[in-house]
């Protein structure tokens, strides 16, 4: 049964496409996070180990609110891996062992899906008029920005 909750069909359809992309890119950080979690080194392992732990677990919570944010729109999520690397916007081809290119790879991927979100919520405000979805995305992005500045201090 269609929702009727006073967003015509093309928007709700718009707005469930740019959901999915954005469900692709955590999927993709989810992946890059636990491979950092696993492959990390040097002498503050531990630290590190456990500080990317409490980052994967956040986004997994997340990649499932994207993707029943997408099913109360009347839409189907993805839920194939081929399907998310067909559109994300990150890549993972990236060593993940050393601390500083591990930090700087998932501060870069977080930065990527931050300025999407900033540019989609507003779109999806403003054309879409989706203002349920609009603060929905505003909540993530303010998700990753914090998890972005942990990354960052690492960098400093
Ligand atoms: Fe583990």
């Amino acid at each position: 049964m269609k929702p009727n909750i006073d967003i015509s069909d093309k928007n709700r359809g718009a707005v469930a496409e740019l959901l999915n992309v954005l469900l692709a890119d955590e999927y993709v950080l989810y992946t890059k996070t636990r491979n950092a979690h696993w492959n990390i080194e040097g002498n503050n392992f531990m630290e590190l180990h456990k500080f990317f732990e409490g980052q994967y677990e956040a986004i997994d919570e997340t990649i499932d609110s994207v993707a029943e944010r997408v099913r109360s729109l009347g839409h189907y999520s993805l839920g194939s891996l081929k399907d998310f690397l067909e559109i994300t916007h990150l890549s993972e081809d990236k060593e993940l062992s050393d601390q500083k290119s591990a930090l700087k790879a998932l501060l870069e991927s977080h930065e990527t899906i931050i300025c999407n979100c900033r540019k989609d919520l507003v779109t999806i405000n403003d054309k879409y008029k989706d203002l349920g979805t609009a603060d929905f995305i505003t909540g993530i992005m303010e998700e990753h920005e914090k998890m972005a500045w942990m990354l960052r201090s690492y960098l400093a």
